[in-house]
């Protein structure tokens, strides 16, 4: 007999918030802690950026690069305790951080055809394992069973300035009213969207991590987590 699997075959957990609240480092650590499958869905995003600049950019494309987003390989996967994504066979974790490719990530992302065209692989994601996602919709659209939802948050300011930070820890020079100004950008496109803009689902716990230091904040998910555990 065929039995179609629910979500609640699985944990998921949904970690949605604006860049630079943290997200990736909370949900790395995360992850480990709980052994969950863990989904940085930003970088899916990412990917289809660098496919839309390697051809010129096709944000004008949509379906064009809905086709490519279908079709592309894009692995994402734990080595030796930090995360590699694969992009067709090559290793693109340090391209997909570039800010050209996120100021296009925030243009493809806002095309619906492209978004639907990344739905499966979100959903599939993991196969049977527990799983945790981050982006900006899992809670609202991808997941919207997810048994934990979180939405992760900073200032503004706050943000700019751990994005600054990491960009200097990496040699790069860096002026923190440009970064404020293209975080703002990247926000204002992600919240104005029409296809799954980036707000908190109704059930999302907020956890605002402007004056937490960032093992507080692991902390703090891993305390909203633990409770699934009781409850199975
Ligand atoms: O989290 P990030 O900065 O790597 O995300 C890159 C872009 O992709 C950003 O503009 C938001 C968008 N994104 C999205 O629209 N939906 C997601 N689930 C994840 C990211």
């Amino acid at each position: 007999m065929i039995t179609k699997r629910t979500p609640l075959d699985r944990l998921v957990v949904a970690v949605d918030g604006p860049a630079g609240a943290g997200k990736g480092a909370v949900c790395r650590w995360v992850a480990l802690q709980y052994d969950f499958e863990y989904l940085d869905t930003g970088a899916i995003y990412r990917a289809v950026a660098l496919l839309s600049l390697q051809h010129g950019g096709l944000a004008d494309q949509p379906d064009r690069l809905a086709t490519m987003a279908r079709e592309m390989a894009f692995v994402f996967s734990p080595v030796d305790g930090r995360f590699v994504a694969s992009l067709d066979g090559a290793d693109v974790t340090l391209a997909l951080r570039q800010e050209t490719v996120s100021m296009e990530a925030s243009r493809v992302a806002a095309l619906g055809p492209v978004r639907s065209a990344l739905l499966d692989f979100q959903r599939n994601y993991g196969g049977k394992k527990n799983i945790l996602l981050d982006g900006r919709d899992i809670g609202t659209v991808v997941w919207p069973e997810a048994q934990r939802k979180i939405f992760l948050t900073a200032s503004l300011e706050e943000r700019a300035k751990r994005r600054a930070l990491e960009l200097q820890e990496k040699g790069e020079t860096v002026s923190l009213p440009g970064l404020l100004a293209e975080m703002k950008l990247r926000d204002a496109r992600d919240m104005a969207r029409a296809h799954a803009p980036m707000v908190p689902a109704d059930d999302a716990i907020i956890v605002d991590t402007t004056f937490m230091t960032l093992e507080e904040s692991q902390h703090q998910v891993a305390a909203l987590i633990a409770p699934l555990y009781q409850e199975r």
